[in-house]
């Protein structure tokens, strides 16, 4: 064995190396012994000295590998800008209400409740009962499972009148949340390239889905009572639709809770246009000071396509919704859900149904009113305190959310970022509009964190304004 033996058998190994690819399997000593006629512990040497240039890896009792070298450079993605194209809608990356913030801040932004207002002890007691039964390794039918289904269509039909049919088990399309199930009901029943008429400001949410299935939004104007017939009835002539968005009670952004007359209105003119209402009944389990009456219990003719979610009363970890909906429009729904998600993890629907069969639900449902009535009048009051320039349109009777009026002109976004920095985050209602803001909004969800912080939130809130303000009078002066 000489020095140099090993060291001419590492040249020739580094060679074979540089055209092998990573991983591949150098030939066995025995191989390379035959080969380059040098001795076993020349072989040896020669592949310490690899080994220790990091360029092959042993593994003992099984080879010597070229080793898997990842060489440091910075990623170029340019490419996918020509096959992608210019995209279809350009909005924020991320919705303000999904962000996530660290414990150190005041979270009035976000669109779910806090932890300590979910029925926590009934979710954990479900999914241990749902992880130990079959639904653990099964599959469910993909409308969903019959026992939540018939749970589903008992609800809505307790809500209808005497003389309206209520909807039966099989009407019901079990859904992974109520986002998926209005992307599902945008492609479904409207789909890309035809108008689609929703309440302006509406869900940032409805406005995504719209958008990424092509639809054409129609806006009409919503205030704190809900739309104008009137204008809807226009829209629809207008723009040809068939079919409209709207929440009729506690609508997020603006809380608006339509009156029974406003219902009916509402009901008739879309049965005058042959065309469906999607009903996104969201904040079904969030009634403050009134009762949520859907609007689907009172038609059987299959006018609307009823929205009902579980995810923001139960748990965000137990996405489950449902999609009601009669005749033709029903079997399209169902296609287009099973296009999109084929169906619902059995686990998370066995759970969802049962919590809302334990005693303990309606408990929780009751109790949530009484949490949600203190923290909403708790901000209501702060806010006329330290934000006196900022109005309220009105009090909403129930849901999570406050669409505070700034004074005209405030630069919303300038605002949510003063706020920010100084430790509180709010959302700019301007993701809430269709079109152009028609006004300065920010949005407030008292059903976040710490209640005992909204005055604190609130006086910052009109610290950041007042700055705001007196920056824009200064620089008007000037
Ligand atoms: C009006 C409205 N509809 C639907 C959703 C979607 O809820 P989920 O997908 O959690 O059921 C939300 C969530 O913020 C909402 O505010």
């Amino acid at each position: 064995m000489s020095d140099d033996s090993s060291g001419r058998l590492v040249a020739v190994l580094r060679q074979w190396i540089a055209t092998a690819p990573p991983g591949a399997r150098l030939p066995s000593t025995r191989a390379l012994v035959a080969e380059h006629g040098v001795s076993p512990v020349t072989v040896q040497k020669a592949l310490r000295t690899l080994g220790a240039q990091g360029m092959v890896e042993s593994r003992p009792g099984v080879g010597t590998f070229v080793r898997t070298v990842r060489v440091p450079r910075a990623h170029d993605h340019g490419w996918q800008t020509a096959a992608l194209g210019a995209p279809p809608l350009r909005g924020p990356r991320l919705s303000t209400a999904l962000r996530t913030t660290s414990n150190d801040v005041i979270a009035l932004h976000s669109g779910y409740p806090d932890r300590e207002l979910l029925p926590e002890r009934l979710v954990r007691a479900a999914f241990t009962r749902a992880a130990r039964s079959d639904a653990a390794v099964s599959r469910p039918p993909a409308a969903g499972l019959p026992e939540l289904q018939a749970w589903f269509a008992g609800e809505l039909g307790a809500a209808g009148p005497v003389g309206v049919a209520p909807p039966s088990p099989s009407d019901v399309i079990v859904v992974p949340g109520s986002q998926s199930g209005l992307s599902t009901a945008f492609r479904a029943l409207v789909g890309a390239g035809r108008p689609l008429v929703v309440e302006s400001p509406t869900y940032w949410g409805a406005i995504l889905a719209a958008g990424q299935a092509g639809v054409q939004l129609v806006p009409v104007p919503s205030g704190p009572h809900g739309p104008d017939p009137d204008e809807l009835a226009r829209a629809f002539a207008r723009s040809g639709a068939r079919a409209f968005y709207a929440q009729p009670s506690f609508s997020n952004p603006t809380g608006a809770h339509w009156s029974p007359t406003l219902a009916d209105a509402v009901l008739d003119v879309v049965r005058q246009h042959g065309a469906f209402l999607i009903e996104d009944d969201w904040a079904h389990d969030f009634g403050i000071t009134a009762d949520p009456v859907p609007i689907a219990a009172r038609d059987d003719s299959g006018h609307v396509v009823y929205l009902r979610s579980l995810t923001k009363s139960m748990s965000p970890a137990v996405r489950i919704a449902a999609v009601i909906a009669r005749g033709p429009a029903r079997e399209r729904l169902l296609a287009a859900a099973q296009a999109e998600s084929m169906y619902v993890s059995t686990l998370l629907q066995a759970a969802a149904y049962d919590v809302v069969t334990q005693p303990g639900w309606r408990t929780h449902v009751t109790g949530l009113r009484q949490q949600l009535a203190a923290r909403r009048d708790l901000m209501v009051r702060a806010l006329a305190e330290h934000v006196p320039t900022a109005s309220l349109d009105a009090v909403p009777a129930g849901g999570l959310n406050l669409w505070l009026r700034l004074p005209d002109g405030t630069d919303v976004l300038a605002l949510a970022r003063g706020c920010e920095s100084a430790g509180v985050v709010v959302a700019p209602g301007d993701e809430w509009f269709p079109a152009e803001p028609t006004g300065a909004y920010v949005r407030l969800n008292y059903a976040g964190p710490d209640p005992g912080s909204f005055p604190e939130a609130a006086r910052i809130i009109g610290e950041t304004l007042e700055t705001l303000e007196m920056a824009s009078r200064r620089r008007l002066s000037d």
